[in-house]
């Protein structure tokens, strides 16, 4: 049968409306707690804006992995690749896989650790010679300054842009938490002024990238895999994702990993004992899909979808809620429970099917080497005492702030 027969024969169903279905509220703090307390009732709740939030891993699991039926077409803007769908879509993956590859992050390992390394050296001077324990937050202070520093050594960017980026990440947590559409889309225009910042330079005559310049935004500026360079506004949306997708996520994920350590100590202890990248990969993956900063991400049905019980119109706009789905009972049993190899192959932390994250092999890098070199250099790690952790607000989940406490080791 061919994907197009396949199709039309899914969508010979027909979909009743959703009726009845519970309200999605807003989460005010921790996204965890809405889903959990939903969950084990319905399948399905209706956002504030009359989206579809799927909230069981069989129900987002199937819908990631159909594309056809669920169209990731949902947003105005460009989004290379989260967007596009079929074969336009396969042709920018087969652009983007090669960049990620177990090669090319292996030679980026040592720079990655430098930046955690001089990260850590940071956060100690800044607490004075000869001070004791450190006081700093793991989300905005030792993650979003390893993740702005870590992504500026994978694409080569200048080392003079880490304040405009760190000003920029605080002022799109700010813009994300007014709800303003106004203040969101004036981050995004800067954004983008910042990465044609960046191409400017590496524009040769006839507006090709002039070679003089090996690094990965260069590569990506002379990329031929879709037949042709890509054009400008394609090359800032695919930069614009990638980095995008790096910077938050990678200081919220931090954040969630230092706030489990500091509140598990016998984890921590464990981690410092020393474990090979497999045992501290698995351990990381697992602590984000109990804790998972990375919520959901949108589709719209472009048929009706009638399977297993679930209803949906066609043209229904739906949420896959993965920090809802990560946490579901019937696969997981006991959600907080800590078990890295048993639901590893459940993990839904970096999405399934087609759009799954091509990122991972970065983000496990950067997260890995970061927690590496974290308990390397402090001895202990626990929770502020006086100060509390501050929960994101959607669209994010995670921490906006984890006050710690550090040890210099000796
Ligand atoms: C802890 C860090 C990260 C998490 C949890 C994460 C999670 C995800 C998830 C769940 C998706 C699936 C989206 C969907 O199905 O609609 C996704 C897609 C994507 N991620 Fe990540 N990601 C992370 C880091 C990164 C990094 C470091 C990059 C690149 C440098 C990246 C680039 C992308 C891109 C381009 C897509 C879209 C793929 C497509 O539509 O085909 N992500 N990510």
């Amino acid at each position: 049968m061919s994907a197009e027969d396949h199709a039309a024969d899914r969508c010979a169903h027909t979909a009743a409306p959703a009726v009845d279905l519970p309200d999605f509220p807003v989460p005010s703090h921790d996204p965890r707690a809405v889903s959990d307390a939903i969950r084990p009732d319905a399948r399905i709740a209706l956002s504030s804006s009359r989206a579809m939030v799927l909230l069981r891993h069989v129900d987002v699991v199937a819908a990631a992995r159909d594309p056809e039926v669920f169209s990731s077409a949902v947003s105005r803007f460009l989004q290379l690749p989260n967007g596009l769908d079929g074969e336009e879509h396969a042709a920018f993956r087969r652009l983007i896989e090669p960049y990620f590859t177990a090669e090319r992050m292996a030679a980026l390992e040592p720079g990655v650790r430098e930046a955690a390394r001089q990260v850590c050296a940071e956060v100690t001077s800044a607490a004075g010679v000869g001070t004791g324990a450190v006081g700093c937050d793991a989300v905005g202070e030792l993650g979003s300054r390893f993740a702005v520093r870590a992504m500026m050594r994978w694409l080569g960017w200048p080392a003079g842009l880490e304040p405009t980026l760190l000003e920029w990440m605080a002022d799109n947590q700010t813009a994300t938490r007014s709800g303003r559409l106004d203040a969101t889309a004036d981050v995004a225009r800067r954004y983008d002024e910042i990465i044609r910042s960046v191409l400017a330079p590496r524009r040769g005559r006839g507006g090709d990238a002039d070679g003089s310049r090996q690094d990965v935004t260069a590569e990506l500026m002379s990329d031929r895999a879709l037949g042709r360079p890509l054009r400008d506004e394609e090359l800032v949306s695919v930069l614009r994702n990638w980095t995008g997708g790096d910077l938050g996520s990678i200081a919220l994920s931090l954040g969630v990993v230092l706030h489990y350590l500091a509140t598990h100590r016998v984890l921590q202890a464990r981690i410092r004992s020393g474990l090979t990248r497999r045992e501290l990969t698995a351990i990381v993956d697992e602590i984000l899909r109990i804790d998972d900063p990375f919520v959901a991400n949108r589709r719209m049905t472009t048929c009706p979808v009638s399977r297993g019980g679930l209803q949906v119109a066609a043209g229904q706009r739906v949420v896959l809620n993965w920090t809802s789905a990560n946490r579901d009972e019937e696969v997981f049993g006991d959600p907080d429970r800590f078990d890295p190899d048993g639901n590893a192959g459940n993990n839904l932390v970096y999405g399934t099917g087609p759009h799954v994250c091509p990122g991972r092999p970065l983000a496990t890098l950067e997260l890995c080497v970061a927690v590496e070199e974290i308990v390397a250099a402090f001895a202990d790690i626990t929770l502020d005492p006086v100060l509390r952790p501050e929960r994101s607000i959607t669209p994010n989940g995670g921490f906006s702030s984890v006050p710690v406490v550090l040890t210099p080791a000796r």
